[in-house]
């Protein structure tokens, strides 16, 4: 971190969990506005998450899924391969073995999607057979996706983690030096969602009932209050957003779970130093540096490609309100901290050497490119 009169320079945000919606529901999200509301707000490279339409399940559908973000996106992007309730190992096998990604993402409790497992078999199997395997885990399913680590696994990220509660499961764990060790390591993941947002603020009128659901759903200001302490701890490894847009019209007709979350994140964290809630430090270290480590990005491509180049400069005076206007990027429009009065925001974005955004002008000139570990 640089400190250029008040501007900080910073490597450019790396969001562990996004979920773009292209290919098959791309009404609400595509790839084209997807990076664009990443490249506003800082964010120079995101993943994408599986439980799209195909699911990202089959080796074919990740390769359609590439071409389509390789044409639009104009940050850079990696894949988390899906594991299916219907047994898609041989699957898994392919896509790790030739580089095309090196993460698979499991769903074991209902949320989003058809993407559910229930069968333990089957579970093992994903565990045996994958590199890190990524969670939506709940409750005591975060019990159970340790276990599978320490048993057949090579390594655990607990996406979206909610509450002390749950959050306790796996710190103890991570401290646990049987549960994580080098050949199976644990990584806890909190969303900007469960750090800002409660129960309290979503009661508090009939529209944040229906606007501020998704899973795992929002918990207490106390629940809130020890996600802060842990990352002070030490004990969090990423935030990544969970950006799961859906358009307001489906939230407010019936309950619909996600909400957009990459055009907030980095700002909503500054805001929080800002506060005196976290370290500058910690932030890059939560959303820059450690996703890098855990997803590897450090060792994808050659340096000449100029993959490393991300980087952003952010004013952490910039006092601004969140607006729900034409500046909203992402295709679903909305955002859950309309009226929020932040301090900080991104002013540039570099992509690959390439300025993508410049004092609230896009240029989409050029594009993002794949993390590629096939080579
Ligand atoms: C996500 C979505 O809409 O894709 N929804 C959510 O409530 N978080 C899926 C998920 O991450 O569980
Ligand atoms: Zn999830
Ligand atoms: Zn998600
Ligand atoms: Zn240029």
């Amino acid at each position: 971190i640089i400190d250029i009169e008040g501007k900080l320079v910073m490597p450019g945000v790396i969001d562990v969990h996004t979920h773009m919606r292209e290919p098959g529901i791309t009404y609400k999200e595509d790839f084209t506005t997807g990076s664009r509301a990443c490249a506003k707000a800082g964010i120079t490279t995101f993943y994408d998450m599986p439980n799209t339409i195909p699911a990202t399940t089959t080796l074919e559908n990740l390769l359609e899924k590439k071409k389509l973000a390789n044409e639009k996106s104009i940050v850079n992007f990696g894949f988390h391969f899906g594991g299916s309730k219907n047994d898609n190992v041989e699957e898994i096998k392919k896509v790790l073995s030739s580089g095309e990604a090196n993460t698979v993402k499991i769903f074991m409790n209902v949320t989003t999607g058809e993407m559910l497992i229930e069968d333990d078999e089957i579970l093992k199997k994903v565990f045996k057979n994958s590199k890190l395997v990524l969670v939506h885990a709940e409750n005591e399913m975060i019990d159970k996706a340790i276990e599978l680590n320490k048993n057949c696994g090579k390594g655990l990220y607990v996406c979206h983690i909610p509450s002390e509660n749950e959050l306790k499961k796996v710190i103890n764990a991570k401290k646990n030096n049987e549960l994580n060790t080098k050949e199976h390591p644990i990584y806890a993941e909190v969303t900007p969602h469960h750090l800002f947002l409660n129960t309290e603020i979503r009661e508090s009128t009939e529209r944040n009932k229906m606007l501020l659901r998704m899973k795992p759903e929002l918990r207490e200001k106390s629940d809130n209050e020890f996600l802060w302490e842990a990352i002070n701890r030490g004990e969090i490894d990423t935030i990544g957003t969970d950006h799961a847009p859906h358009l307001i019209s489906e939230k407010l007709e019936k309950i619909t779970f996600g909400m957009p979350g990459v055009e907030t994140s980095l700002a909503l964290m500054i805001n929080a130093f800002n506060e005196g809630k976290i370290s500058l430090e910690m932030i890059q270290k939560l959303m820059c540096e450690n996703p890098a480590k855990i997803l590897k990005i450090e060792k994808r491509g050659k340096l000449e490609e100029g993959f490393f180049a991300d980087i952003i400069v952010v004013d952490t005076q910039k006092e601004w309100i969140v607006a729900v206007d034409d500046t909203i990027e992402s295709k679903c429009g909305w955002t859950p901290y309309e009226n929020w009065e932040l301090k900080g925001k991104n002013t540039l974005t570099i992509v690959n050497g390439e300025i993508v955004y410049e004092n609230g002008k896009i240029n989409d000139i050029h594009k993002g490119k794949e993390i590629d570990f096939s080579k």
